[in-house]
């Protein structure tokens, strides 16, 4: 099969399109046609080698953990998806190895659940990763309540937008930090935007007097510091983005695969709950682009690739 690859650390410039092998399908898992994969900072920050620390990469890499697609080989032990099912899937190993970019990925059951069927394929792929983080550090790690104040960090980007909606759901008052330029997007969002940088603690100030209840930082550094002084007495603080919050009695969180979890998005999805915007979709031969844009760090809701499907029976 055809796939994003590459055999060593570096810039986009390593990102190979090409043969990449087909996949095997284990016991527990499933095969998926590969219709779209979201693009996640994550993915080049592994593939300029930050995160060799703890995650061995076996190269040649096919990057990628996002994706929505068409299940066409369940392994031999699996009861919970059938051929033709339309699924969404974090497929995130404890390695790097084979992922998303590329035509087909073999994913565990545990990472995958079924797509929201009003979600197109490129909305769907931006769930998974994006949506597990923003619901598991709103809903497990700082356990918002309704009627409470969040601040979170990033709001118009890929977490952030979808953690926006989510609090809301929950019944808090979500304020989001982002540029000038994504403010009517936060408000789309059901949040409350305020301008980042110099300034962000006296205008969060204005807005909550009293101290927000919780934050979630996506930022790290000066922004966690100065996000830590603004919580209420008893505030709560959460950061995907810098381990320092342990030193501020926070929680540090890294997201899941979570089949459950996964489910429960969906379900947000399909209510009209939760909404993924997509900001540009791109071919998977351009994949090295599509990390250029993530890289810039500007995203609005999410990047994502496809892949074309050329005749009819291929879409099935
Ligand atoms: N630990 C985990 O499990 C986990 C999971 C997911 C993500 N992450 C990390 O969390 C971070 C956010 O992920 P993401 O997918 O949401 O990224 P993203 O989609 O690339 O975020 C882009 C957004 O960041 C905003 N932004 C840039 N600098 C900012 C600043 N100083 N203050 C506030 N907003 C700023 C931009 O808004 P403007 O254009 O308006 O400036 C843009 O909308 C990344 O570092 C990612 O690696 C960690």
């Amino acid at each position: 099969m055809k796939g994003i690859s590459y055999s060593r650390y570096g810039g986009p410039e390593v990102l190979e399109y090409g043969e990449v092998g087909d996949p095997k399908v284990g016991p527990d898992q499933v095969l998926v046609k590969v219709r779209a994969a979201a693009v996640n900072p994550v993915d080049w920050k592994c593939r300029e080698g930050y995160l060799d620390p703890v995650l061995d990469a076996v190269f040649p890499v096919v990057p990628g953990w996002d994706v929505s697609g068409v299940v066409v080989q369940p392994g031999v032990a699996v009861t919970e998806f059938s051929v033709g099912d339309e699924v969404i899937g974090y497929v995130r190993e404890d390695f790097l190895s084979r992922g998303t970019f590329a035509e087909y990925v073999a994913a565990p059951v545990r990472t995958l659940a079924r797509k929201p069927r009003n979600l197109s394929y490129e909305e769907a792929a931006g769930l998974p990763l994006a949506g597990l983080t923003a619901y598991q550090v709103l809903v497990k790690a700082l356990d918002i309540k309704r009627g409470e104040t969040v601040l979170v960090h990033a709001a118009a980007g890929g977490v952030g937008s979808l953690a926006v909606q989510i609090g809301a759901h929950l019944g808090a008052r979500m304020i989001g930090t982002a540029s000038e330029r994504n403010h009517d997007f936060v408000r789309s969002l059901g949040g409350e935007p305020v301008a980042y940088g110099e300034g962000l603690a006296e205008r969060v100030r204005a807005l909550a007097p009293e101290g927000v209840d919780a934050v979630f930082d996506t930022i790290g550094g000066d922004t966690l510091k100065t996000s830590a002084n603004l919580l209420a007495p008893e505030g709560r603080l959460a950061s995907i983005a810098d381990a320092e919050v342990l030193s501020y009695g926070g929680r540090y969180c890294f997201v899941r695969p979570d089949a459950a979890d996964l489910a429960r998005l969906a379900e947000l999805a399909e209510q009209g709950v939760v909404s993924v915007h997509v900001q540009e979709a791109l071919p998977l031969e351009r994949t090295a682009d599509a990390h250029r844009l993530s890289q810039e760090g500007r995203t609005r809701g999410k990047i994502v690739v496809t892949v074309d499907w050329e005749t009819e029976e291929d879409t099935a």
